[in-house]
């Protein structure tokens, strides 16, 4: 199969490695600046934010007018150890994401022995506090089991996805919004014509894993939007490019095997430092639309581990990238809500995965970690007032 054209009209990936270097360049040159700089070194004014007039609003307010939603991701011990996070979380958010308590790991450590206790909880919190829950997620390469797909044949590697899946949806049908059913299958850097990531289920089930995964997802819960997540594909970059043509050419082969799929998922796990837009995503975002699909961004934060220590500078710069990529985003009617990952800065996976340099608390949420709203809440206030209203 001849490998892909991307949109960039370029064949080099730019490999997450490269492209995180050329990020520390321009990360020295921020930390003097205190500025966001080009490439060029020419210092790119970031203009705070607007105050809306509703600022006060709760965030899933503010998304609901525009019959859209608005929801974060969270774990039990945040909510059950921090009462005062627990009531901004039910305040701002209309859906509630579980940030690990779904995944493979934790819901069925050994075969065929299932622990919905944490997913139990976080369902009964969304569902005590009139929120909307989502799955996430069912197949994915990272917390994942080491027995799964390991020593079996392809039929029993097929029966451990499928169980799985079936068991998991099934626990919760009729409670799930939507389900990450299949996360980030795409990963042009593993070298193959379809961009298609070498994983465990690759190997035992060829790619055919997908639409089988989507097809067990339907049967034990037709109700649920099933959704196809990924990351890395928002930026004007070489390999956000490729990974833009990957996903397309998968859900298009999805769709017309009349595979059960719903909508995309983009993470939008952005970065305060980088200088590359937008341009590319609504071209793409329409292409997607194009094939009868919802979209929803799906774990939106903002890395600010490069910027300027000041955190007034930081969360200017930080709002700045939100209100940029959801202003450009929700200009695609086909998107139906946004999700960050977390919600305030004092409970975020960046924390652990992306510290700063200066041992500074991360600031990539928008609330602060006393829960307070931040530049961020007025960026997507912004966002959603500006958003053309959804059908109902
Ligand atoms: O549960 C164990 C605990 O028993 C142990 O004591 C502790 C120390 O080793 O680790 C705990 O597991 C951690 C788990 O989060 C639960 O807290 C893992 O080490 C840690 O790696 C894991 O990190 C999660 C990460 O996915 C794993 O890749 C983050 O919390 C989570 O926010 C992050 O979320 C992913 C999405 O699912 C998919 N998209 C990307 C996103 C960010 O990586």
């Amino acid at each position: 199969m001849p490998p892909l054209p991307n949109d960039a009209g370029t064949s080099t990936p730019l490999t997450r490695r490269n492209f995180l270097a050329r990020l520390g360049v321009l990360s020295a040159a921020v930390a003097g600046a205190g500025l966001l700089t080009a490439c060029g070194g020419v210092p790119l004014a970031v203009t705070p934010i607007t105050r809306p007039e509703n600022s006060d609003s709760p965030l899933t307010e503010a998304a609901s007018a525009k019959a859209m939603l608005f929801g974060a991701a969270t774990g039990q011990w945040c909510l059950q150890s921090d009462p005062q996070f627990a009531a901004a979380f039910a305040q701002h958010a209309g859906l509630l994401v579980p940030e690990n308590e779904l995944k493979w790991d934790t819901v069925e450590p050994q075969p065929g022995v299932f622990n919905f206790g944490p997913g139990d909880w976080l369902a009964d919190f969304a569902a005590r506090n009139g929120m909307l829950f989502r799955g996430h997620t069912l197949v994915w390469h990272n917390q994942t089991p080491s027995w799964v797909g390991v020593n079996v044949t392809s039929a029993q590697a097929e029966q451990q996805l499928t169980n799985h899946i079936a068991q998991t949806v099934a626990h919760y049908a009729g409670r799930v919004h939507s389900w990450d059913v299949v996360n980030e299958a795409i990963n042009p850097g593993d070298g193959r014509s379809d961009y298609l990531r070498n994983t465990v289920w690759l190997n035992a089930l060829g790619p055919g894993y997908i639409e089988t995964a989507f097809r067990a997802a339907a049967a034990a819960d037709p109700a649920a939007l099933l959704v196809y997540n990924d990351y890395g594909f928002e930026y004007d970059t070489d390999d956000a490019a490729l990974r833009r043509a990957g996903i397309l050419r998968l859900l298009t082969s999805l769709k017309a095997s009349g595979t059960p799929l719903h909508a995309l998922g983009i993470q939008a796990h952005l970065e305060g430092t980088t200088t590359a837009g937008f341009t590319r995503l609504p071209g793409f975002l329409q292409q997607i639309a194009d094939l009868g699909l919802k979209i929803f961004v799906t774990e939106l934060d903002v890395c600010d581990r490069s910027l300027p220590a000041d955190t007034q500078t930081r969360d200017t710069i930080v709002a700045d990238v939100y209100q940029r990529f959801l202003d450009v985003v929700l200009q695609q009617i086909a998107v139906a809500g946004v999700i960050t990952w977390g919600l305030s800065d004092r409970y975020t996976w960046l924390s652990q995965f992306a510290p700063r340099s200066d041992g500074r608390p991360v600031r990539p949420l928008p609330l602060d970690g006393n829960y307070q709203a931040k530049p961020a809440v007025w960026a997507i206030l912004n966002a959603f007032n500006a958003a053309v209203r959804r059908g109902a």
